[in-house]
């Protein structure tokens, strides 16, 4: 009863809030949201657009608050084969709040548009799986925000409540990967067959491990981890080769990568402009070119969450630098969501980008966990539970090779438009099959030989 009629309630609001105001940002509040107004602010989108929405919860943080997520798609709650997915995680800083908020407002901005039939928007929620986390460091936010005054410090709830910085916290699989690079070894999937491995793992926080085991379940694409302090797309390696402070410290996917910060920094006019000076007088902002850096040319970041997900998964993240202040007055909140509103869209739709399709045997069986790989990149990718795999590439043309034990190899040519991405099937032979195939031909040879010679 009490349930229901709250129930009532906050519809009935939502309504008067929906009548209120139309237009691009109707139903947005450009104020901060502490934990419970976060989930307050979540709930509403759900009732606003229960058909395309969820709430779930990844885990909870050290001091027991929810990793809460937003799911956006034509069937919440489902990996539907083939359609790709897509995630953006706010606030592992705690104290770096404006991506928190664009979070928020984003969900709420799908939401409306979605509802008032704008076509983008429900082609988008249609064909991508979109999972929303505002923030991955609730406990830190709450002790940023409870800090008297409108001027925070710098440094205050950054890291978890154990006093532990997510963003260095991550298995440092860059390491293992250099030494793969020079000696041999895999070049994906660094952490597979350890999930035991790091749950017991005493040096990951709850935080991190919720994390950790939501990027190895769900078969994300693309992600961005949005943070304050600077304004920047900043994209792998984050950690340098040599363990330099700064260099510049390429991936094998460095193209497609440059391609998708930039596909950010472009529509955000303060991040792309070419005079915007640094944040802070003594800045060395000099790796930034056109709104975008390599993150060990800018400063090398070992145990990062960025390298972890395209080392340990098949998912491209890189790391969004939004604000000089990384807590700044809630006033400017509406100006930073209209500098960064194109620009978090524009990068969803990166998703749809490269070459995807299924994998399957002859029988037409998909072939989970099947190696895809591109001819000059050295950065395989695998299938999916049902064959379907999304392979994020640059413009260009491919030699791009399927493969799984026990079937023979299949390569294919294919011409990669900017997007959207090409469909590409792959049918792979068993070599049982095969073995079964030449055994009948010997069958029939020896058959005729026979009839031949009148045995
Ligand atoms: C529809 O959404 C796109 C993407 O956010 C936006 O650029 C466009 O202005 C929206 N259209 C309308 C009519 O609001
Ligand atoms: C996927 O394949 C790799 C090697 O090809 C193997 O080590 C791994 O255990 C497989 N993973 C699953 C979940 O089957
Ligand atoms: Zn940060």
């Amino acid at each position: 009863m009490k349930l229901f009629s709250s129930f009532l309630f906050a519809a009935a609001a939502l309504a008067l809030a929906a009548a209120a105001s139309t237009g691009t940002d109707a139903g947005i509040s450009f104020e901060y949201h502490r934990y419970d107004e976060l989930r307050k602010a979540l709930v509403s989108v759900w009732l606003q657009c229960p058909t395309i929405t969820r709430i779930y919860t990844i885990g909870e943080s050290f001091e027991g608050r929810e990793l809460l997520v937003l799911e956006m798609s034509d069937n919440p709650g489902t990996h539907e084969p083939g359609e790709p997915e897509f995630k953006y995680i706010a606030n592992m800083h705690g104290n770096e709040a404006v991506g928190r908020e664009l979070v928020i407002y984003l969900a709420q901005y799908l939401c409306n548009q979605y509802q008032q039939g704008n076509d983008t928007i429900i082609e988008l929620i249609h064909n991508t799986r979109i999972h929303l986390m505002p923030s991955m460091n609730p406990d830190g936010f709450e002790k940023a925000a409870s800090q008297p005054g409108e001027i925070k410090d710098w440094f205050v709830g950054r890291s978890n409540a154990q006093g532990v910085d997510l963003n260095r916290n991550f298995p440092d699989l860059d390491r293992i990967v250099y030494i793969n690079e020079r000696e041999g070894g895999a070049n994906n999937h660094l952490l597979q067959n350890m999930k035991k491995a790091v749950d017991e793992n005493t040096k990951l926080t709850a935080e991190t491990k919720a994390v950790i085991h939501w990027i190895m379940d769900i078969p994300f694409v693309l992600s961005a981890n949005l943070h304050g302090g600077d304004i920047v797309a900043n994209y792998p390696y984050d950690e340098t080769r040599s363990e330099s402070a700064h260099e510049y410290s390429a991936s094998p996917d460095d193209v497609m990568f440059k391609s998708l910060a930039r596909a950010y920094s472009m529509f955000n006019p303060v991040m792309s402009d070419p005079h915007r000076p640094p944040c802070r007088k003594n800045d060395d902002d000099s790796s930034f070119k056109d709104g975008i850096t390599n993150g060990g040319a800018w400063y090398s970041v070992p145990g990062g969450m960025q390298d972890f997900n395209y080392l340990s998964s098949n998912c491209f993240e890189i790391t969004l630098e939004l604000s000089c202040d990384k807590f700044p007055n809630e006033e400017m909140l509406k100006n930073y969501w209209e500098q960064n509103r194109d620009s978090l869209v524009n990068y969803i739709e990166q998703t749809h980008r490269g070459v995807k399709g299924f994998v399957r045997d002859l029988q037409g069986s998909p072939i989970s966990n099947a190696t895809i790989s591109v001819e000059g990149i050295d950065h395989d990718i695998t299938t999916a539970k049902d064959g379907d795999y999304w392979r994020l590439l640059a413009p260009g043309n491919y030699k791009v090779a399927a493969s799984a034990p026990g079937f023979l190899t299949v390569i294919k040519k294919v011409a990669v438009p900017y997007s959207p991405a090409t469909r590409v099937d792959f049918e792979l032979e068993s070599l049982m099959e095969r073995k079964e195939e030449e055994r009948e031909e010997l069958m029939d040879w020896w058959k005729m030989m026979s009839e031949t010679l009148n045995f």
